[in-house]
């Protein structure tokens, strides 16, 4: 954050602290700011206030402090604030960032992203006599910094030179703002591998949309910068996501690309490149974005992830919206239709992703085998690397990501790109990383999804995938009737979900009941075994309880021996192929005493009288009964965790976007 009108340092402090507050949702243990210090020459020195826990509690950290002056106005100013979420070294102070070169604060640094050759450079300069205070790998960047400030060859070389040379050592992938009481009023940020936005806000219009890329830094534009980047994403950043922090001050900004430098000096704005490459964008467009602050704000809700599960009747339209002409049965995925004829000559789909994502990829992978009348793999990104899976040029890879930036996920599609497949992004995240680097696409449209526990863009992606199936069996004319049934079936489900959205009153009695049990089993099969699973991800998520995705089919080769009296279990049992099925299944839970709540659908007394309750859903076809289905259990965990007393939208240990591997 930099600034350059008159501030006092009490709203200097507030609108960095307000900025980490809305990245909050990301998921973090510990937060840190550096602001300018107190006394007249207020950049000569540097304060640093880090603290674990709560954004809240740094904030009231920073005014316990009684020797700030908070009503000090100060004309140029520039702080940077940070979430950490732990990948070297516990949550503590001491590693939260910003890390500083030394005891003085000389120059201090944020940084998103990851060092993997922090060992070779720490004991290089610990060698040269440089303490570390911390177990991170980011704390090698301010004592490089000032290693090469130290050993400068002239008084005369310039704070970003100092930082082109520092980023020339590190390997890995890093988003870096520095600041230096030597260089007052100046603060310089670079990127390779990790997102890395700025948003401009400046008191005249902007007279141009773009900022030309300089080999030097000869040339000026005035412009207010803000910087954002989200914790330890890979690649570039996602517009939807990274803007949070932002978004109050400016909806114009700049994405910066690897290995560009952008300085700020004295409120001007330059940026950079250490060398030019050939055929390389010579401007950085300033982007205007379209989102507004109240879009990410909960409103009446006790939770962004309540929000998100009773938006689903509109999310689905969302998603669906402009692509499924109704009249004439027919779906057009814009970002896929200049591949369709590729993807219709493939051998394989592979379908990738992880957590709620690879879900989408389980619910869906039936009916897309149906409709395309190809072999689908669905894979956990993780597993899929470890094993080297064999991938080929006529594979089709879809890579599923609410966020974009998943580092699992990205690895896979790099993985198979290398191997020359086609590959096909679902996300829901306008510019992120995923978007960027497969060959085509789909948006979801859910909108910003703020809760860690993923519920709004899951239904979304399942429509999506779904809506792929559609499209490429348009031409079979076999499958008409098949067609005709599930795109009529996606009409209804908006308001089918607004059936499964009133019955909340009826979920939350249940989750009363459960609250105070350790253990929660979710099973079912067919068409809702990817129900099952998400389900139980849901619980173990929010509400730190047990719970298991059982695939009714494999009950009897070991998960009955956990059936007692006392074992709390809910059965998905639906009206489709595997009802019969189900319904054994159901036999084998009663007759060892098993007291199973049912998920099933209205009118169906046959189940309900096996029941020790029910929760009774609408009725659609067979492929989309999960969309229905999931919700009450979004809504179960929701309110067990409410019950148990966590907080739903940062559960302990998670983070939104997992960018590390
Ligand atoms: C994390 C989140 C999950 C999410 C998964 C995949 O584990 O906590 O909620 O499902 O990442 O995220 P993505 O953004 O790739 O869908």
């Amino acid at each position: 954050l930099n600034y350059r009108v008159p501030q006092t340092r009490r709203d200097i402090i507030q609108t960095l602290i307000k900025g980490l507050q809305r990245m909050e949702y990301r998921g973090y243990d510990s937060a840190g700011v550096a602001v300018d210090g107190s006394g007249k020459d207020h950049a000569a020195s540097i304060s640093l206030y880090k603290k674990t826990g709560k954004v809240k509690a740094l904030d009231e950290e920073i005014y316990k402090n009684n020797s700030i002056d908070f009503e000090a106005e100060l004309d140029t100013h520039f702080g940077i604030a940070h979430t950490r979420w732990a990948t070297h070294g516990e949550p503590s102070p001491l590693n939260s960032h910003p890390h500083r070169s030394d005891k003085n604060n000389e120059f201090v640094v944020i940084h998103n992203g990851i060092i993997t050759n922090y060992k070779e450079l720490k004991k290089y300069l610990v060698s040269k006599g440089y303490d570390f205070e911390s177990d991170t790998d980011t704390e090698v960047i301010p004592k490089l910094i000032k290693y090469l400030y130290d050993n400068r060859e002239s008084n005369y070389m310039s704070f970003s030179t100092l930082v082109e040379r520092v980023i020339q050592q590190l390997e890995g992938a890093f988003a870096l703002v520095f600041k230096s009481i030597h260089f007052p009023g100046e603060a310089i940020a670079t990127r390779r591998g990790s997102p890395l936005l700025i948003g401009v806000r400046s008191q005249y219009e902007l007279s141009t949309e773009q900022i030309p890329v300089q080999y030097n830094c000869s040339k000026s534009s005035s412009r207010h910068p803000y910087f954002s980047s989200t914790h330890t994403s890979p690649q570039t950043c996602s517009a939807h996501q990274d803007i949070h922090a932002i978004i109050e001050h400016t909806n114009k900004v700049i994405y910066l690309e690897d290995d560009d430098i952008a300085v700020v000096v004295e409120g001007k704005l330059y940026v950079h490149r250490i060398k030019r490459t050939a055929g390389e964008d010579p401007v950085r467009v300033i982007q205007t974005l379209q989102m507004e602050l109240q879009q990410i704000m909960k409103g009446n809700f006790k939770a962004f992830m309540q929000k998100e599960i009773f938006e689903q009747p509109e999310s689905v339209v969302n998603t669906m919206r402009g692509r499924i002409c109704f009249d004439s049965n027919t779906v057009i995925l814009g970002g896929l239709s200049d591949h369709l004829k590729e993807i219709k000559r493939c051998r394989r789909l592979i379908v990738i992703g992880c957590g709620t994502s690879y879900h989408a990829g389980v619910a869906t992978r039936q009916i897309l085998e149906e409709l395309t009348e190809l072999p689908v793999m669905v894979e956990l990104a993780s597993d899929f690397l470890d094993r080297i899976t064999p991938v080929f040029r006529d594979d089709v890879c879809f890579f599923i990501s609410q966020s974009g930036e998943t580092a699992d996920t990205l690895m896979a599609l790099r993985y198979c790109k290398q191997r020359g497949a086609l590959t096909v992004g679902v996300t829901n995240t306008v510019g992120s990383s995923i978007c960027r680097e497969t060959n085509c696409g789909v948006h979801i449209n859910a909108g910003p999804e703020v809760g860690v526990a993923s519920t709004k863009a899951y239904t979304s992606q399942f429509v999506s995938l779904i809506m792929f199936g559609l499209m490429m069996s348009e031409d079979r004319l076999s499958m008409q009737q098949r067609r005709l049934e599930i795109i009529n079936g996606l009409q209804k489900l908006p308001e089918l979900i607004k059936e499964v959205l009133a019955l909340d009153d009826q979920i939350k009695s249940i989750a009363d009941e459960l609250h105070h049990q350790r253990s929660l089993l979710v099973m079912g099969r067919g068409y809702n075994y990817a129900t099952c699973l998400e389900g139980a991800l849901k619980i173990k998520e929010i509400t730190y309880m047990h719970s298991e995705g059982i695939l009714a089919g494999e009950l009897k080769h070991g998960p009955l021996a956990l059936i007692d009296k006392h074992m709390p279990v809910i059965m998905v049992i639906m009206r489709d192929a595997c009802y019969k099925k189900c319904h054994n299944a159901l036999e084998q839970v009663t007759a060892r005493q098993g007291r199973p709540i049912i998920l099933c659908c209205q009118d169906d007394p046959e189940i309900s009288k096996m029941a020790y309750k029910t929760i009774e859903l609408p009725h659609t076809v067979d492929c989309l009964q999960g969309i229905i289905s999931v919700i009450p259990l979004q809504l179960i965990s929701f309110h067990l965790a409410v019950l148990r007393g966590y907080d739903v939208d940062y559960p302990r240990n998670l983070a939104k976007s997992v960018t590390v591997e």
